[in-house]
């Protein structure tokens, strides 16, 4: 059901009674996760995108960076879902936090990242993650782990000491959501469910049944 579908004194009832904006809320529940969930793991979430093939695909990634009107995810610009990204420029990114019991379901445009921001963020990874990310050609095929393996050690060597660059491959996506659900879990399936959808630079707020 589209927010059109709700009467207007409706919606500006709703609007008037709830005045976090959903990047707040967003913020306020991830927080709380990350307080009780010592994991690290308070970041993963699924990434959808549109296949070539038509049909959806998901996978697991970390969020790198929640702002006040945009997300950041990173990894190889030239894999599958960077592919499929650049064919179909939108997304969706669902959250499960177990620990609050708290699910986000958020869809939205995508960008790539500024090169002076991908820098930044390739600079912040491990040494490992940085070297895997230049060796490896995500999603390819691989026929012999051993040679792979040695490929690795090889460019370790080669950069022993020495700041390793970003591969041109290598970048993130930026995410500007247009619609938002905040679904609070409840055993009893009497779940709280929150909407937001972007309509122009406002955003419209309404609950929707369990
Ligand atoms: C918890 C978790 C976090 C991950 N984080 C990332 C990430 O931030 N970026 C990334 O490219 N892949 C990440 N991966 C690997 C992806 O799930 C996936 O294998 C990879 O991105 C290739 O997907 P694609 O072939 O559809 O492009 C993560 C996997 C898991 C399980």
């Amino acid at each position: 059901m589209t927010v059109k579908s709700y009467p207007k004194y409706l919606i500006n009832f709703l609007n008037s009674h709830y005045s976090m904006d959903p990047f707040e809320k967003f913020n306020h529940w991830y927080g709380k996760e990350q307080l009780k969930n010592k994991t690290n793991f308070s970041s993963a979430c699924c990434l959808s995108t549109i296949g070539l093939d038509g049909y959806p695909n998901a996978r697991f990634v970390s969020l790198k960076r929640a702002s006040n009107d945009f997300f950041i995810i990173t990894g190889p610009l030239n894999s599958m879902k960077g592919h499929e990204i650049s064919n179909i420029p939108k997304v969706a990114l669902t959250f499960w936090w177990s620990h609050t019991k708290k699910q986000v379901r958020i869809q939205g445009g995508v960008s790539w990242l500024i090169p002076d921001l991908a820098d930044e963020f390739f600079q912040k990874r491990s040494r490992k993650s940085q070297i895997i990310s230049c060796v490896s050609k995500q999603g390819y095929l691989l026929n012999e782990k051993n040679k792979f393996s040695k490929r690795i050690n090889d460019f370790s060597k080669l950069y022993i000491n020495k700041q390793i660059p970003r591969p041109k491959s290598w970048g993130g996506f930026l995410i500007r959501p247009t619609r938002f659900e905040f679904l609070s879990f409840s055993s009893d399936r009497y779940h709280d469910r929150l909407v937001y959808i972007l309509n122009g630079t406002q955003w419209n707020k309404f609950y929707i049944q369990p």
